[in-house]
C-alpha cells in the first residue's frame, strides 16, 4: 500500500482529538481556578458536566483508535522519537479515563447532586464521605488532573517542532 506524506487521522479521530484537548485545558483551568471563581460562577458543576462529557468521548475515542490504524509516522522520526510519542499518547489515553472516573467517585462521595449541565442527573457511585476510596480518588484526581499539565506542554512542544522546525508533515496529520 501506498502511505503518501499527507496520509491523516480520519476525520473522527481528528475532530475527536481537537474537541477532548480544548475540553481538558478547560478542565485543568476550572480544577485549579475552581476557589479563586467560585463567586464569579458556578465552576464545579461545569467541571462535572464537563468532565463526565470527556469521560464518554474518550472511551469511544480509544474504541475508534483500537478499530482505526492511524497513519504510519513518516521514515525521517528517529525511534526513539516514536517510541516516546507512543508512550505519551497511551499516557494521554490512560488519563482521560483515569482522572474523570476518579473525579466522579470523589464527587459522588459529596453532598451536591452530580448533573450534566443542569439538563440530567448522573448517578452516583456508593463511596462514603472520608472512606478510603474517596480519599485515594481525591488524590488520585489531584495529581493525575495535574499530571496533564506538563504532559501536554511536551505533546505541544513536540507538535510545534515538527510543524515549524522540522517540516516533516507529523503536525500536518492531525490538522
Ligand atoms: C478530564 C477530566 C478532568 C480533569 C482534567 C480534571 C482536573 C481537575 C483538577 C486539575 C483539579 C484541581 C486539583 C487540585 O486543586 O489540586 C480538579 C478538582 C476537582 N475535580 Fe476534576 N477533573 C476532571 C474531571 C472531573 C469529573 C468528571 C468530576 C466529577 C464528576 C470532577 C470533580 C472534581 C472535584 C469535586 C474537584 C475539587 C476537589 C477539591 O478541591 O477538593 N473532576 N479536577
Ligand atoms: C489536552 C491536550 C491534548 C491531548 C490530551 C492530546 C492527545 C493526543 C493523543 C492521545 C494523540 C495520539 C493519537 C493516536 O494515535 O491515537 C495525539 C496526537 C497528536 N496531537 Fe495531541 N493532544 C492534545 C493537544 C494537542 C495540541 C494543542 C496539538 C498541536 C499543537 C496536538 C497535536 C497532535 C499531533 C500533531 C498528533 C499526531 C501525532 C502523530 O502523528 O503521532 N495535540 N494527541
Amino acid at each position: 500500500m501506498d502511505y503518501g506524506r499527507n496520509e491523516k487521522y480520519n476525520g473522527v479521530a481528528r475532530l475527536l482529538h481537537w474537541v477532548i484537548a480544548l475540553a481538558i485545558i478547560a478542565e485543568v483551568a476550572m480544577g485549579l481556578g475552581h476557589e479563586a471563581w467560585k463567586d464569579s460562577f458556578a465552576v464545579m458543576p461545569i467541571h462535572k458536566a464537563t468532565g463526565i462529557t470527556i469521560l464518554a468521548l474518550s472511551l469511544f475515542r480509544l474504541y475508534w483508535r483500537l478499530s482505526h490504524k492511524p497513519p504510519p509516522l513518516p521514515s525521517t522520526v528517529p525511534g526513539w522519537q516514536a517510541a516516546s510519542a507512543a508512550a505519551v499518547h497511551w499516557l494521554f489515553y490512560f488519563l482521560m479515563i483515569a482522572v474523570p472516573v476518579t473525579g466522579w467517585l470523589l464527587a459522588s462521595s459529596g453532598k451536591s447532586p452530580i448533573q450534566w449541565f443542569g439538563l440530567f442527573d448522573i448517578p452516583k457511585w456508593p463511596v462514603e464521605k472520608g472512606s478510603a476510596l474517596a480519599e485515594t480518588a481525591h488524590e488520585g484526581h489531584e495529581i493525575m488532573g495535574k499530571l496533564f499539565i506538563p504532559l501536554i506542554m511536551l505533546h505541544i512542544g513536540a507538535a510545534l517542532y515538527h510543524g515549524l522546525s522540522r517540516k516533516d508533515g507529523v503536525l500536518r496529520r492531525m490538522l
